[in-house]
């Protein structure tokens, strides 16, 4: 059957086919790395999003936070338009005066004094950990490039970012790994503290662990990590590509524990949409960067950073961060009480509209539950399902995630 859309959901022009159509094409001819999924989206609009048999569904995933103003925000779709038809890229040989724009409105707004821009979190993390390396060797003398992460983070997929990934999941037969990482235990600081010697030169934290369960680290944990950064001459670096931009309920994740990183990375709703991730740093930090020494050809071209500008600005100027902090709160107030009589539950955890539900069992299950019932959400750390709606969504829509979701929770018990 022909499913009915009231826009064509194929503007370029593709042939009609359903979502177990689309997934026997892909499995001719993609890489296997993404696993089996069941369905194809075709249309995006606000919250909602559509699949290829013309069911809609209320989005609370958001391709894993990147679309968090919402699918096709008008404002975001407009620059794109805009700029798509006037200079999409030229490289950075050239000075691209939108990117520039860009740099400055996130400077104004965090701790940082620069920017670098590339295409993803996994090449934001590239370029953090090689301008720590540098500054590390320039300012502290050889040998101190080793970099202490946590268990179970994540920081992407390239070799350096796998390394640097606490989890030996991601990392099997792609040995041999990077020389010089080592990993902490979770939130301890004596474990961090044993792990320091003469070659540490950072510390590389996520504020909340994303793909590890949505896990907060403490107040007291960060702090102490910032002093011993302090005292041993160690950069401090916050990976905040899932934490950054809203989503925990102020600009950035740091913020919550009143302590400012020297490097920070950011990536997924960055470029409202589009590929984009950013190192932000110190002036003294950025100085370790030459001409010559990093570079990307796309990083922050002129598309690119339209459609960031006008979403970073729409961020501020709607107060969304904020405004998402209360909206979190009401959902998980409000999710806290519908599955409250489940033992399936062992704990909601998050901030902002960053939000985790650990069960003891079944999280695969409630997934494909919600997802016949009209809800997308994931599922990380094997039993957490995580939600990650749009900063912009409504308390209706929070209503009906909740519903659902509590509906296919307490579904599981019988
Ligand atoms: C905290 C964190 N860092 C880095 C990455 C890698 O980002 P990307 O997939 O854009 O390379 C992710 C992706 O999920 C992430 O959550």
């Amino acid at each position: 059957m022909t499913p009915s859309f009231s826009k064509d959901p194929y503007p370029v022009g593709l042939p009609r086919l359903d979502n177990a159509g689309w997934r026997a094409e892909y499995e001719k001819v993609y890489t296997p790395n993404y696993g089996t999924r069941r369905l194809a989206f075709v249309r995006g609009e606000g919250s909602w999003v559509w699949d290829a048999g013309g069911k809609r569904y209320l989005d609370f995933l958001t391709g894993i936070s990147v679309c968090s103003l919402g699918h096709c925000h008008p404002r975001i779709t407009r620059a794109i338009q805009e700029q798509a038809a006037t200079l999409v890229h030229c490289s950075n040989l050239y000075y691209i005066p939108v990117q520039v724009e860009l740099a400055r409105l996130l400077v104004s707004h965090s701790f940082a004094d620069r920017v670098f821009f590339g295409n993803s979190g996994a090449e934001a993390n590239e370029a953090a950990i090689k301008i720590a390396r540098r500054w590390m060797r320039e300012n502290r003398g050889p040998g101190r490039h080793g970099i202490i992460t946590l268990e179970e983070s994540f920081h992407g997929r390239t070799l350096a970012t796998l390394t640097a990934t606490g989890q030996k999941k991601v990392q099997v037969n792609f040995d041999p790994l990077l020389e010089g990482f080592k990993y902490a235990r979770f939130d301890d600081l004596d474990s961090v503290r044993a792990m320091a010697d003469e070659h540490t030169g950072a510390v590389m934290v996520e504020p909340i662990l994303g793909e590890g369960g949505i896990r907060p680290l403490s107040r007291a944990f960060v702090e102490g990590i910032r002093r011993l950064c302090d005292e041993r001459g160690m950069l401090l670096i916050f990976d905040e590509v899932q934490t950054g931009l809203g989503r925990t309920g102020t600009l950035w994740g740091y913020e919550y524990y009143g302590v400012t990183p020297d490097i920070m990375t950011i990536a997924k709703s960055l470029g409202g949409g589009l590929a984009m991730g950013a190192m932000l740093c110190t002036d003294a930090v950025g100085q370790a960067f030459a001409p010559g020494s990093h570079g990307s050809t796309m990083g922050g071209n002129a598309l690119t950073s339209a459609a960031a500008h006008a979403y970073v600005s729409e961020l501020i100027e709607g107060n969304w961060p904020a405004r998402a902090a209360e909206t979190g709160q009401y959902l998980t107030q409000r999710l806290a009480r519908a599955i409250e009589p489940s033992r399936l539950v062992r704990e909601i955890r998050g901030r902002g509209l960053m939000i985790g539900v650990e069960l003891t069992e079944g999280a695969p299950d409630v997934l494909l539950a919600c997802e016949e019932a009209g809800l997308l959400v994931n599922v990380t750390a094997s039993q957490t399902v995580r939600l990650l709606p749009p900063l912009n969504t409504t308390r209706e829509e929070v209503d009906q995630a909740v519903d659902i979701l509590s509906a296919a929770i307490l579904k599981q018990e019988v």
